[in-house]
């Protein structure tokens, strides 16, 4: 297992381009599930993530390759519908082969997701929406099984936005017979990426990006080749948050300003200087930002997976901050690691109260997850003195080069094996 060293203190300039968005390339990986033949996708990160689906894409039968950004997905020869624990334990989002598998091959036997660092993280609305299309479903030992001769179109009501819940219903009625609607679909950018692959596979999907989306069952899907996957949001924010940590001026390449407006929104209320320039988004830290409050909010709202980052932030702005979290009540496990640099942070309920301090120290500290390993990189690159982080392999699930992109942009950060 590798860690990283940061030594701090060190401002960030000059130029970074924004890598694929690892929450719209797997589903997109799984919609291959829907066609029989030769996929490919451009701008694909080279993350943990991705690999992992490979693999189990790979146990399904398909032929997946992956070299310089350039993904190939085979699944002319799929012939298996069962998703073992061993994998999906590993990565959540491997759920969104149950849609699609219970369209192809009219069964599916997935592993339960368990729990993980940021939440229960139940899928009772994936399965509402299966059983809503006709899927037979049972629960045994661990493993959801699904069984539909065919799937048919319906009304699906949601009883809370779900990202991947929205996926892995659009995923299944797709080939349904009929017509679905889903309401209180998730309008996150990642959702409207899936629909327009998946109508450029011959999908007949309406209103991605609205909580009401259609779509029209059709018979058949077709590969897509060469498409190239949009930038990663959340990576686009964690740079933004980076150059405002060290009073750096970075210029953010190949992002979409309109993805990121939530983010942008606070740290213009934060004192941040950001302006949209040809080629990307300029960003510029001055002086100490302001404190401000943080609620997260199904898209367009702030996102969720900004949270850790922005708590960073704040830890070293200049009143008290409330950052509440609405999607992942108990999603704070930076908190702790960030106290152990000096931060002064209090978690009542689902919010936490941060007092800005002048500067946070260096010390060893662990990641948890994705985000809480982003934002203890974040603090590590403002803090006084050498952090080091251990169980960097979250972060690596997530973020392409994160170390070499700051590394290029002046920060003292290199890994050593723990
Ligand atoms: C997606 O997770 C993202 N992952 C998460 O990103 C992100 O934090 C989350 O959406 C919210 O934006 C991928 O897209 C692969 P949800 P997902 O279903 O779909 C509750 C990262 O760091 N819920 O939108 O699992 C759930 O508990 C990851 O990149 C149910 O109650 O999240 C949560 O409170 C972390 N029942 C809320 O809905 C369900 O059946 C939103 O969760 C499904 C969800």
């Amino acid at each position: 297992m590798d860690k990283i060293i940061i030594e701090g203190g060190y401002r960030l300039e000059g130029e970074v381009t924004i890598s694929g968005a690892k929450n719209a390339v797997l589903p997109l990986m799984a919609a291959c599930i829907l066609t029989e033949g030769k996929n490919t996708f451009t701008n694909v990160p080279d993350l943990a993530d991705v690999r992992t689906m490979s693999k189990l894409l790979r146990i399904l039968g398909a032929e997946v390759e992956f070299e310089d950004g350039v993904l190939y997905v085979d699944t002319s020869k799929l012939s298996n519908w069962i998703a073992p624990y061993e994998l999906v334990k590993t990565m959540r989002a491997s759920v969104l082969v149950l849609g699609p598998l219970t369209a192809r091959f009219g069964r599916s036997r997935v592993s339960l997701p368990g729990g993980c660092a940021i939440g229960e993280r139940p899928i009772d609305q994936h399965l509402k929406g299966l059983g809503l299309l006709g899927a037979k479903i049972h629960i045994e030992e661990g493993y959801i099984e699904t069984f539909a001769s065919r799937l048919r179109g319906n009304i699906i009501p949601f009883d809370i936005s779900t990202v991947t819940g929205t996926e892995n219903i659009m995923l299944a009625a797709v080939l349904a017979e009929g017509d679905t609607m889903i309401l209180n679909a998730a309008c996150e950018p990642e959702v409207v990426e899936l629909a327009n692959v998946l109508n450029k596979m011959g999908a007949r999907i309406k209103g991605a990006g609205t909580d009401i989306i259609t779509i029209k069952g059709v018979d058949r899907l077709y590969p897509i080749d060469g498409y190239q996957i949009m930038p990663d949001r959340i990576e686009t924010g964690t740079f933004m948050v980076a150059s405002a940590l060290t009073k750096g001026d970075i210029l953010i390449k190949g992002c979409r300003f309109e993805n990121v407006g939530a983010v942008v929104g606070k740290l213009l209320e934060a004192g941040v200087d950001i302006s949209l320039v040809d080629g990307g988004i300029r960003v510029k830290g001055s002086d100490r930002v302001k404190s401000i409050d943080i609620t997260t909010l199904p898209y367009p709202g702030f996102p969720t997976d900004m949270q850790a980052q922005m708590m960073t932030l704040m830890s070293i702005a200049d009143g008290l901050s409330v950052i509440t979290e609405t999607i992942f009540p108990q999603r704070f496990m930076h908190a702790g690691e960030l106290r152990r640099m000096g931060a002064e942070i209090k978690l009542v309920g689902s919010s936490a109260v941060v007092k800005g301090v002048p500067y946070l120290s260096g010390a060893p500290v662990m990641a948890s997850d994705l985000r809480a390993s982003a934002s203890l990189v974040l603090a590590g690159l403002a803090a006084r003195g050498k952090t080091q982080i251990s169980r960097v392999y979250h972060l690596d699930r997530g973020y392409e080069k994160l170390d070499k992109k700051l590394e290029s942009l002046g920060a003292r950060i290199w890994r050593e094996s723990e």
